[in-house]
Order: structure tokens, then C-alpha cells, then sequence
């Protein structure tokens, strides 16, 4: 199927006389005649639904459907983006271990990756998009569990070179995780270039309609745990899982197999049915709305640029910004609505544009339906040190702008009405 039909159609197929559409299961429980069957499930949890912490079918066809649209081999949905990164990290690194990020990602996961991990004994080693491959490699070690970054950074709009951090992955055989949020599969689809692991805040585009929070953890299939000294968790039996050796039993999914029995069974994070059913509607136009999201966020970049108001602007769809090849590269030129720049002055003027807008309104999200605006530096990432929102690539001009589905004209009205009203 090509992705525009997957968006609609895959991850549920009714049978003779069943739903046409997916079904809510809202249930916690599944029952079974025999306590036989029951006790199979416990060994092969592939074979059906035991209880909702672990599984639920709504669930399931949101999984099945991004596992598609991702060309992966498995996917595990949880109750929030932050909760699917952290279950990528626990599944593959313990107390002692490290992992290596770009430092350009959302405030809240490396808030999670600086100083929540670091609590749970999981060190981060940060780098910068300007970090030399050497620099990089320096930081790798026996020890090093994984590398992570975005496909376009939040709210730094920069374009993952995926080519490049792969080739270091390969190298040194550690898995390639992408945060494939901004982008989404139907713009890029990192399995195809070289990532191992996706993970999405489900709560921005794939829902897309701002209702419900979510992440989705997808395993690429295509990394080998088999024999590597790093991943003896893989290849080794699990006592806390009556003795499963994850390869074994899992094939090419074994990380998503490794995720849910470890730690959505012991944690329990998982998405509700409810927000899987309502990421499942919203997925089914994320085709149509990606590409309008493309098309308004360049005109607003475009008109931003010509602003005398402005002092620069961040969108790589912009044939005159850094990140334009490589947009070009990955995602045939389509960038979705993020849209990043820096008002002349500083936080008052950022201030005083936000005040002016009247669309456009103030609210602590992306990637919905409706265009919205931020200032990360006072809000989302008001926790990081001047030190480290440099590190981020966040000054204190920088205005975050997520372009909705709205008509273009009115968007960039507002947006000139607003920049209109500023003093300086
Ligand atoms: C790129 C990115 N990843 C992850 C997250 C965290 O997702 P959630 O808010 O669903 O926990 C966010 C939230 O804004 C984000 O922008």
C-alpha cells in the first residue's frame, strides 16, 4: 500500500459482519475458557490479550497501523512521548550504561536524558549538530547504549543528518533511535535511513487534533542484539520473564518484545483505548495534513523572511536556510508546520508579539489542526540554564510557531498584524 492508504487503511481489517470501523475495546480484561489457554498466553504473549497494561486491541490496530506507515516490524503505543523515549533507553540501557544525544531536542526529554536518568544511574553524553564524527566517537564505549536525535529538532528546526549518524552507529554498532515527531512517517521514514528505533509524541501530528496524549515506540527490525557483547540482555535469558531469551522469541522484533514484557509489564505506561481510537482517526488524514501544514508553513516562513521585524527564520523548506539540502535529501523538500524565528529585540518584543496575535493563539503544544505559538525560552524550557538553552539552540528572541490547516491568508494576516503592533 502506498502511505496515503495506509494512513486510512492499515492496522485493522474487519471480518465478515464485524465494524467497518476500528472499534473502542474499552475493557481492562480478556476472558478464556480454560486455564490452559491462559497459562499459553503467559509464554507466548503474541498469541492474544491478557490484560490491558500489556495489550488491548484498539491499541494494538493504532500499533499495527505505525508499525506500517514506519515500514517497521513492531510497535508499542504508550501513554505519553516522554514515556515511549523512556522505555527505548530502559530497554536497552541499565544502572552504569550510557547513552550518547544531539543536545538540540524538546527541553522535556533532555530534561529527562540530563537529570532524570542521571538519578537512575544512565549517563547522557550530549553533542551538538557541530560536534566533529571524532568528537563523537570519543564518547562512545563499551558502555554506550544508544544515540538519539530528531528528525527536525524542537524548536530548533534543524534536519537530522541521517546519513551521517548512522554511519557512526554502524561502526560502532549501537542503535540509531529518531525522534520521528515533527516529521512524521508520512514526510520521513528514518528505518530507510539507517535509524534502528522511532519513537513519536503521538500527541502532535499522528493525533493531530490536540485530544489526546501519547507516544508510540517502533522497532525497525533491522539492528543485530544477537551476539553483540553490549546487548547480552538480548541473547541471554530473562529470569524475570520465566527464562525468554528476547532474540529467540522475538526474531527481528525482539526490542519491542523486550520493551513490553520488561517494561510496560512492570511499569504500565501504556495509551489508553480511548486515546488509541482518537490517534487512529486522527492518523487517517495525517496524509492531507501534512502536506498542508507543508504548504501554509512555508508561505508564513516566507512572508516572516520578508519582515523588517524579523531578524532571521528557521524553516528548512526555505530554499535560503542552512538546513534546505538536507530536507531536500530525506523529505523531498516537505517540512511540516514548525516554523522558528527570532523577533528583533528580545524577550519583551517576543512578548509583545505573542500579546498582539489574535489567531494565532498561546498554547503549550505543536502539531494540531489549530496554529498556535510559544516562547520556549520562558516556558517550555524555562528549567534549562541560560548555559544549556544555548546548547539547545534557544535565544531568548526565538518565537516557536506551529502552522495549523487553516487558510494560509488569514495565518499570515495575523502574523503581520502582530509584528505590526510591536514598538520597536
Ligand atoms: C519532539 C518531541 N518529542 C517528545 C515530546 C514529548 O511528548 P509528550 O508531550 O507526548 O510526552 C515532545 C513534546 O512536545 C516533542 O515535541
Amino acid at each position: 500500500m502506498k502511505k496515503s492508504t495506509e494512513c486510512v487503511q492499515a492496522g485493522y481489517e474487519p471480518k465478515n459482519g464485524e465494524p467497518r470501523v476500528l472499534p473502542l475495546y474499552q475493557s481492562t480484561t480478556y476472558y478464556y475458557e480454560t486455564p490452559e489457554e491462559l497459562a499459553k498466553l503467559f509464554d507466548y504473549p503474541k498469541l492474544g490479550h491478557i490484560y490491558s497494561r500489556i495489550s488491548n486491541p484498539t491499541v494494538s490496530a493504532l500499533e499495527a497501523k505505525i508499525t506500517a506507515l514506519e515500514g517497521g516490524v513492531g510497535a508499542m503505543a504508550c501513554s505519553s512521548g516522554m514515556s515511549a523515549t523512556l522505555f527505548a533507553v530502559l530497554t536497552l540501557a541499565n544502572a552504569g550504561d550510557n547513552i550518547i544525544s544531539l543536545s538540540t531536542i524538546y527541553g522535556g526529554t533532555y530534561n529527562l536524558f540530563a537529570v532524570t536518568l542521571k538519578k537512575m544511574g544512565i549517563e547522557t553524553r550530549f553533542v551538538t549538530p557541530d560536534s566533529s564524527d571524532e568528537e563523537i566517537e570519543k564518547l562512545i564505549d563499551e558502555r554506550t547504549k544508544m544515540f538519539f536525535a530528531e528528525t527536525i529538532s524542537n524548536p530548533s528546526i534543524i534536519v537530522l543528518d541521517f546519513d551521517r549518524y548512522a554511519n557512526i552507529c554502524k561502526k560502532h554498532s549501537i542503535p540509531f533511535a529518531v525522534d520521528n515527531t515533527l516529521t512524521t512517517p508520512y514526510i520521513v521514514r528514518p528505518f530507510e535511513f539507517g535509524a534502528n528505533i522511532v519513537i513519536h509524541s503521538s500527541t502532535k501530528y499522528l493525533d493531530g487534533h490536540a485530544s489526546a496524549v501519547g507516544g508510540i515506540l517502533v522497532d525497525g527490525g533491522n539492528f543485530e542484539w544477537d551476539k553483540n557483547p553490549r546487548f547480552k540482555d538480548f541473547y541471554t535469558p530473562d529470569p524475570s520473564y520465566h527464562g525468554t531469551v528476547y532474540v529467540e522469541e522475538g526474531g527481528n522484533a525482539a526490542f519491542i518484545l523486550k520493551a513490553r514484557m520488561q517494561f510496560m509489564r512492570d511499569i504500565g505506561a501504556i495509551m489508553s483505548p480511548f486515546n488509541a481510537y482518537l490517534t487512529n482517526l486522527g492518523c487517517e488524514t495525517l496524509h492531507l495534513r501534512m502536506e498542508r501544514h507543508s504548504e501554509n508553513a512555508l508561505a508564513a516562513a516566507e512572508f516572516l523572511s520578508s519582515s523588517d521585524k524579523v531578524e532571521w527564520v528557521k524553516y528548512a523548506g526555505l530554499k535560503t536556510d542552512k538546513y534546505y539540502p538536507l530536507a531536500k535529501k530525506y523529505m523531498d523538500g516537505k517540512c511540516g508546520g514548525m516554523v522558528s524565528f527570532g523577533v528583533k529585540g528580545g524577550r519583551e518584543e517576543a512578548a509583545e508579539f505573542i500579546k498582539g496575535l489574535k489567531l494565532i493563539k498561546q498554547v503549550t503544544h505543536i502539531a494540531d489542526v489549530r496554529s498556535c505559538v510559544l516562547h520556549p525560552a520562558t516556558t517550555t524550557h524555562r528549567q534549562l540554564s541560560d548555559e544549556d538553552l544555548i546548547k539547545c539552540g534557544i535565544s531568548n528572541n526565538l518565537v516557536r510557531l506551529s502552522i495549523g490547516i487553516e487558510d494560509k491568508d488569514d495565518i499570515i494576516e495575523d502574523i503581520k498584524q502582530a509584528l505590526d503592533k510591536i514598538k520597536r
